[in-house]
């Protein structure tokens, strides 16, 4: 599923690139060489960051 479709950001893609990014959903999206457009994605964007870093967290210290 795209998160962001102006830059066709993947949910993986996104998921994948929080775990070797700290940041908010700009810097993530930076780091995959893209910048924000409409900005219609962010909040869902940062959504799946915190997501996808408080179940890496979980799995550390378990
Ligand atoms: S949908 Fe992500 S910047 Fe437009």
């Amino acid at each position: 599923m795209y998160i962001c479709i102006c830059n066709a950001i993947r949910e993986t893609d996104l998921r994948r690139a929080a775990q070797v990014t700290n940041g908010d959903a700009e810097a993530v999206y930076a780091t995959l060489g893209k910048q924000p457009n409409c900005g219609q994605c962010l909040v869902d964007a940062q959504s799946i960051l915190f997501e996808e870093r408080e179940m890496n967290c979980e799995t550390v210290s378990a």
